[in-house]
């Protein structure tokens, strides 16, 4: 039976991935795309998911939501220095495409009401719009199946600064509001060190699976081209895939080689230290409000990407550059 499921995302290079995945997994009833601000300008995350939906031929299929156009209290903080535009400069008529006329939020809060305890969500951006839900309805939290996030390190390295991961560094107050908030199911995939040493590819590897010469694959060395060659130039060995991996885990759980429970906090007040992820471990005695993954089956995730890159779609409108 497929999983229902909503991406909450900030779409971008792996962002692009995990919608595509999230169409063409038989696992995945994929029901709604929130956008959030996150990686690049929120126009261009938008039309960074549309090129996505376009290039897998199910334009129009699901439906698009604009959410929170800003953290709740931060400045936004952009990541194009490490992604680019996130679509490798693809470009497509977006005149014939269109937002759904429904609020990211609202339609988190919809679409958990209508089935309650049944849907997933997976969010892959800063925690802006999942805060959000939260703070307008109280019930929300208990509805929703299970919250997989992709952010933070297990007390380890971050990517933005020494301390912090990227998502829950640009809205540090509302991840702690969603780590709070009474989700039953929460899990974390983190960038340190699940996403450095088992969601990334090396350039041998990479280039393997951006050859396979479906529009499929041509999209992923577009999109991911850019955010490879600066994780080449600060030491990180290959193309990084989180936010997918997350998603994966999710439709795939077998996938999870080894999980703990821990209570994990976000750092606000400190400006050196802002967005980082404290994790405590069972011996401190508090209540745990977090699954983190330790491990993933990094070679059998790939090989899912890669049964996936091979598929033969028609993008429904043509698209520059592809
Ligand atoms: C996360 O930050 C973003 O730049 C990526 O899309 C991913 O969600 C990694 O830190
Ligand atoms: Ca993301």
């Amino acid at each position: 039976m497929s999983c229902p499921v909503i991406i909450d995302t900030d779409t971008a290079q792996d962002d692009c991935v995990t919608i595509l995945w999230g169409l063409l997994d038989p696992a995945a009833d994929l029901r709604a795309i929130t956008m959030v601000a996150g990686n690049v300008s929120f126009e261009q995350q938008v039309a960074n998911a549309h090129l996505t939906l376009n290039v897998a031929g199910r334009l129009g299929e699901v439906p698009i939501h604009a959410g929170c156009r800003q953290p709740m209290l931060r400045e936004w903080a952009s990541a194009e220095d490490v992604h680019g535009d996130g679509s490798g400069g693809l470009r497509m008529d977006l005149s014939q495409t269109a937002l759904d006329p429904e609020h990211g939020v609202d339609a988190l809060l919809r679409i958990t009401a209508e089935a309650p305890g049944q849907v997933h969500i997976v969010a892959i951006g800063p925690l802006t719009n999942i805060a959000t839900a939260c703070v307008l309805d109280r019930g929300f939290a208990k509805r929703v199946r299970s919250l997989s996030i992709m952010g933070g390190s297990i007390n380890g390295h971050g990517n933005i600064t020494a301390a912090a991961e990227y998502n829950i560094y640009v809205d540090p107050e509302a991840a702690q509001i969603v780590l709070t908030a009474g989700f039953e199911d929460l899990r974390l995939l983190t960038w340190d060190p699940v996403t450095l040493r088992d969601a990334t590819i090396n350039r041998a590897g990479y280039d393997r699976l951006a050859a396979i010469g479906t529009p499929l694959a041509r999209f992923f060395k577009a999109v991911c081209d850019t955010t490879l060659d600066f994780n080449e130039e600060v030491g990180v060995d290959g193309s990084t895939h989180p936010d997918s991996m997350t998603l994966a885990t999710l439709l795939h759980p077998e996938l999870v080689q080894r999980q703990a429970a821990y209570r994990v906090d976000v750092e606000t007040a400190s400006p050196l230290t802002r967005g980082a992820t404290v994790m405590a471990w069972p011996k401190f005695g508090l209540e745990p409000n977090a699954t983190v993954y330790q491990a993933v089956d990094g070679p059998g995730f790939f090989a899912l990407l890669e049964d996936f890159l091979r598929v033969e779609t028609a993008p429904n409108l043509p698209i520059a550059g592809l």
